[in-house]
């Protein structure tokens, strides 16, 4: 058996068309949806993920500005502009690139957003409307992922769901989203005892943890659904190639749905930035 693979490019232009009816729907009203994206420093997988946020904006409609600052901006500097885009009524989102400069505190900055405009969801008021079960603004890469389980299983309801990863960004959120969703969740880390065997009992395995190919066939449970959120940059046979923190090959004939890398988690993580920043922009005007 050979699992099915998740095609999340297919599943991004969907949310993606749905986001630009929204948008030309509120323009009708007036109002025209902005996200503000922030980038400081000269990080180049950085510079890659905002040119494409900034190009997936202009397709649906959506109005971006970009506010480049060079590595030694200072903390200051830096909210500066965010106290600025928090008070302009005509910017709804805003988004700071991660992972910003060492000598910056980013629970600070993050902290600075308004949590009206937080489209990252990572703000401590939208991290604890999550996890309270009232969702408004849902961190992009956990919500994708959820988009693509349904889309594979329908109800989740009473899933056994391990998430391998306790990062903010992708495995709290992530974890915190499956249990509403009524899954049984277990969160695996790097202290977690026997989580190989503990992987191998799940419906569905989501993998966030940043290695390459870590996820052998012998994690998996024959016909689960294999979520894969790494994006990994190796060297191999003299190329530079993109990688998950599945082993993409040996899980193929044990899952029974897989996400490729790049193709699968990535676009959706974008689309759902662009669904938030319309979420922002109806919420502020509601
Ligand atoms: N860097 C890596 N992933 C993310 C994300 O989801 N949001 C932001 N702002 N930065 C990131």
């Amino acid at each position: 058996m050979s699992a099915r693979l998740i095609d999340g490019k297919a599943a991004a232009a969907r949310v993606l068309t749905e986001v630009a009816t929204q948008v030309e729907r509120l323009k009708a009203q007036g109002i025209e949806p902005a996200l503000a994206v922030v980038l400081v420093g000269d990080d180049p997988a950085s510079h890659v993920y905002v040119r494409n946020k900034v190009r997936s904006a202009g397709e649906t409609g959506i109005r971006s500005l970009e506010r480049r600052l060079p590595a030694e901006t200072s903390a200051e500097a830096l909210l500066a502009v965010i106290a600025e885009l928090n008070a302009d009524p005509l910017v709804n989102g805003i988004l700071v690139q991660l992972p910003l400069p060492g000598h910056i505190d980013e629970t600070r900055v993050l902290q600075a957003i308004d949590p009206h405009k937080d489209v990252d969801g990572f703000h401590s008021e939208n991290v604890g409307g999550l996890s309270q079960g009232r969702p408004v603004l849902t961190p992009c890469t956990p919500a994708g992922c959820m988009r693509l389980l349904r889309d594979t299983l329908g109800d989740l309801s009473g899933k056994h769901a391990v998430v391998i990863g306790r990062s903010n960004i992708v495995g709290k959120p992530m974890a915190a989203l499956l249990l509403a969703a009524n899954c049984t969740v277990s969160v695996l880390h790097s202290r977690s005892r026997d989580a190989q065997a503990l992987s191998r009992q799940a419906d569905i395995v989501v993998a966030a943890i940043g290695r390459p190919r870590m996820i052998g066939a012998d994690w998996i449970k024959p016909g689960a659904v294999v979520i894969d959120v790494g994006i990994n940059r190796i060297e191999e046979d003299g190329r530079n190639r993109l990688v998950g923190d599945v082993d993409f090959d040996a899980v193929l004939p044990v899952a029974s749905a897989i996400t490729p890398v790049p193709g699968g988690v990535g676009p959706m993580t974008i689309a759902l930035l662009m669904h938030n920043t319309v979420t922002a922009a109806r919420q502020q005007h509601g």
